[in-house]
């Protein structure tokens, strides 16, 4: 199976998103951060693929420039193909399940994927399907909103990797998810 990494931030009380989607509280990379990406480019230069939830994707595709050029993007809708209108030959559309998903992307030579989304990345850990967390908290407590983490059905447990902190107060983590436990 093909790896699958997570690279999200959220808030100091685990959300990674408010009620309504808003990313407001989100400092954006280019500004208060003074141009700092929390390896983000360097985590994005070594993936191949990227699995969004539908939810994510609609986002993604908001922004007046696709962030993805050169990556295959696969979203994730039980309602595909009705649900959603790709709009370039990098982005298609599945209802598979994740597992059957994983092994199509890996009879491709897909090797490395990032999974994005809360239910998404949820639905994949359920499964047994995550094999690294980067998960950078911002500090900020928002209260509510959407969670990066829910319902698992039985304990996932992680192995700690590193911990960093930066001069702007947020803190990130990797974990490699042990999928055998
Ligand atoms: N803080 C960050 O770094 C960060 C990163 C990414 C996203 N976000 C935020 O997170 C929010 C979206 O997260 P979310 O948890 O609401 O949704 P999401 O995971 O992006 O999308 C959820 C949708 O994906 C589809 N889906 C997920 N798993 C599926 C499965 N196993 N099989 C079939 N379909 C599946 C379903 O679509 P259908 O309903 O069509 O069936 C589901 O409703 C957005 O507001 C975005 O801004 C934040």
């Amino acid at each position: 199976m093909p790896k699958c990494s997570v690279f999200i931030a959220t808030s100091l009380d685990g959300f990674i998103a408010r009620k309504d989607g808003a990313l407001d509280w989100l400092p954006s990379s280019d500004g208060a951060s003074g141009g700092e990406d929390y390896g983000y480019k360097s985590f994005f230069e070594s993936i191949d693929a990227l699995i969004f939830g539908r939810k994510t994707y609609e986002l993604a595709s908001s922004f007046a420039e696709w962030p993805y050029t050169g990556k295959s993007v696969v979203v994730l809708s039980s309602c595909y193909p009705k649900t959603l209108q790709p709009i370039s030959h990098n982005v298609e559309g599945t209802s598979l399940p994740p597992r059957n998903l994983l092994s199509e992307l890996e009879s491709r030579g897909v090797q490395h994927i990032y999974v994005d989304g809360g239910t998404t990345i949820q639905s994949f850990l359920r499964n047994g399907l995550i094999d690294e967390l980067t998960i950078t908290r911002v500090p900020v407590l928002i209260g509510e909103g959407i969670s990066l983490f829910g319902a698992t059905g039985h304990d996932i447990r992680l192995n700690h990797i590193s911990t960093k902190a930066f001069p702007s107060g947020f803190v990130q983590s990797k974990y490699r998810v042990d999928n055998a436990a």
